[in-house]
């Protein structure tokens, strides 16, 4: 009989244990799920884009569309004097060019890397001021570069072959840089102007400018 019994209030805390955990479980999930999905549908208005709802720690999906909630494509006008042929400017776009955070990649010969030493004072501000965030050799080639991606076409003497001969003015190169969508929607190249100051553009476009093979 005590068995019985024993086994009677046993079966019945499982029972009840997990009814109460299931139940906490679905309530938590649901919770956040619409707020993550309120929130979702407010950015994605915003944005104009359509996409499945995932639920997720910290609502994943959320943060990262409020991150790269980047507007509608815009034409930037390029600042006068943009292109140079200042060796400093365009080492600087070189390493801005390149995914110069790999470690091994050759450094520029002209630029932060190169005349200024960690030591040096103002070393900070001018390091965040040229980011090399760039990445342009993942889908572009240049004279000189090495393992450069194709996903987009050839730079290879840019200058010569399409500035030269009026195919692409500097404005056009300046605002296709900055953000490429206004040449194309569709387009797979990144967005430059939320990452990088209309100088660093500038300077990117000396380097290419002056990349002949
Ligand atoms: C993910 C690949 C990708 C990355 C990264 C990328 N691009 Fe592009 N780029 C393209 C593609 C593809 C095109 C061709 C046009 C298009 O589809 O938008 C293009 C076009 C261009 C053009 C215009 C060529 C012309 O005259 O038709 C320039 C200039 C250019 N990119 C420079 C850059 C620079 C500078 C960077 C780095 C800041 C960069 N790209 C990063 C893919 C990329």
């Amino acid at each position: 009989m005590l068995k019985k019994i024993l086994y009677f209030f046993t079966m019945m805390l499982v029972v009840v244990s997990i009814t109460s955990c299931s139940n906490t479980a679905s309530t938590k999930a649901s919770d956040s799920d619409g707020k993550a999905s309120a929130e979702y549908s407010k950015i994605a208005k915003a944005i104009g884009v359509e996409a499945p709802i995932k639920s997720g720690k910290g609502n994943s999906v959320v943060s990262i569309l409020e991150k790269d909630s980047i507007g509608e494509p815009t034409t930037r006008k390029m600042p006068s004097s943009c292109i140079t042929t200042n060796k400093k400017v365009v080492g600087k776009g070189k390493f801005l060019y390149e995914n110069a955070r790999g470690k091994g990649v050759k450094k520029p010969k002209y630029g932060i890397s190169r005349t200024m030493k960690k030591t040096d004072p103002g070393y900070v501000a001018e390091r965040q001021k040229w980011r090399p965030y760039g990445n342009c050799v993942a889908c572009h080639d240049t004279a000189n570069i090495k393992a450069p991606g194709n996903i987009g076409p050839s730079l290879v003497d840019y200058k010569a072959n399409f500035v030269d001969t009026k195919v692409r003015t500097p404005e056009w190169v300046f605002a296709k840089i900055s953000d490429p969508r206004v040449d194309n929607p569709n387009t797979v190249m990144s967005v430059n102007h939320t990452t990088f100051s209309p100088a660093e553009i500038c300077a990117m476009m000396s380097f290419i400018f002056n990349n002949k093979s």
